[in-house]
């Protein structure tokens, strides 16, 4: 499973980053971001529905791979 966010979209709500920190990290000016290459180690991926879930603007997409 792969996390990805629309940098378009995201306005810095900041729901992905507190709710899956292991997943999402912050710039310097709140908007989010994926750590690493966006792949969800196992066991993450109910934080990785969860922060997509949430993010107001939709800017989290997920995916299979
Ligand atoms: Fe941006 Fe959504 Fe996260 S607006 S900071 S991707 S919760």
């Amino acid at each position: 499973m792969r996390v990805r966010i629309d940098p378009q979209r995201c306005q810095g709500h900041g729901r992905c980053y507190d709710l899956a920190p292991a997943l999402f990290t912050e710039d310097e000016e709140g908007y989010g971001h994926v750590a690493g290459d966006g792949l969800v180690p196992a066991g993450e991926e109910p934080a990785a529905r969860l922060a997509a879930a949430n993010c107001p603007e939709r800017a989290i997409g997920t995916g299979a791979e």
